[in-house]
């Protein structure tokens, strides 16, 4: 029988546990704050802002929202940034991307306080993950190795190919895996668009992690017999449906559930896991911020 991860049900878990954690803080008359910055009109990204927001109210964390037109003057951003990261109530800072094409997003990144860092993206952080020494791992692949985790999937001395080379999933997801570290110790690949057979690659797997942005270009063909497939993509696609499109991920569910020993659905696997450990890492920032 396939083991079918529930991101929810391992999410719940880890948030009744920061539960503790927010309450101590509270104790110490600290209450986590989170600011999140939209800058777009893409109905996918203000739904993940709105489900953040939600989130922090559903544990406790205040959450602080700044949302600015699309045509917006990228100093109206920078100047957005520059005056959270001087607000003692705001411990995390994330700017949903992409931004628009006229904001710089790289500078956009650079200009977060890093220890309000919460997604990771800055390069002090990014540095310190590769340096094997994280202050904030990135949300989506630190979701991934507590839903491994939480799966009993060891990743110690095992082949992981990772398909796609986002800043945001990709290349931590890479990183981690690589780590000296719990979750890590894996011969791991990295896959992408300009790989050549790539189901030659995936096929060698014990561990494939997607994430392309591709609606279900990995198969069951693709995939070894008892391997753990994990889904990082969330692709809206034209559908019958009441809102006109659904949500499938990058791997074919069906056919890779027929080869799989482990595998996330989409939606309900890697989603809700990303939103929980940007909470973790809200929780950690504040914690840092009044050591
Ligand atoms: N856009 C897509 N995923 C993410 C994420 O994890 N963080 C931010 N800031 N933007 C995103």
């Amino acid at each position: 029988m396939t083991h079918v991860l529930d991101g929810n049900a391992v999410g719940d878990r880890i948030r009744d546990g920061l539960r503790g954690c927010i309450d101590t803080l509270e104790g110490a008359g600290v209450t986590p704050g989170l600011a999140t910055v939209l800058m777009s009109e893409d109905p996918a990204s203000e739904t993940y802002v709105s489900m953040k927001q939600r989130a922090c109210d559903d544990l406790g964390i205040e959450s602080f929202h700044h949302e600015l037109d699309t045509d917006a003057p990228a100093e109206e951003l920078f100047d957005t940034v520059e005056s959270l990261n001087d607000d003692d109530a705001v411990n995390g800072i994330l700017v949903q991307m992409p931004v628009p094409d006229h904001v710089d997003d790289r500078a956009v990144l650079r200009s977060i306080d890093p220890v309000k860092d919460v997604d990771g993206f800055h390069p002090e952080n990014v540095g310190r993950l590769v340096a094997g020494d994280a202050r904030f791992k990135p949300c989506t692949p630190h979701g991934v190795q507590k839903l491994l985790e939480a799966a009993d999937v060891d990743t110690e001395g095992k082949d992981a190919v990772v398909v796609g080379r986002s800043d945001i999933v990709g290349k931590p997801m890479a990183n981690l895996l690589i780590q000296k570290a719990p979750g890590g110790n894996a011969t791991t690949t990295v896959c992408h668009s300009r790989t050549s057979d790539l189901g030659a690659k995936t096929r060698q797997a014990d561990i494939v992690i997607a994430a392309t942005g591709y609606p279900e270009l990995v198969d069951g063909s693709m995939i070894a017999e008892g391997a753990t497939v994990i889904d990082v993509g969330v692709n809206r696609v034209d559908a019958d449906t009441e809102k006109g499109y659904e949500l499938v991920g990058d791997v074919e569910f069906e056919s890779a559930k027929e080869k799989a020993a482990v595998i996330t659905p989409v939606p309900g696997g890697v989603g809700p896991m990303t939103i929980t450990m940007l909470l973790y890492n809200t929780v950690k920032a504040a914690g840092l911020q009044h050591d």
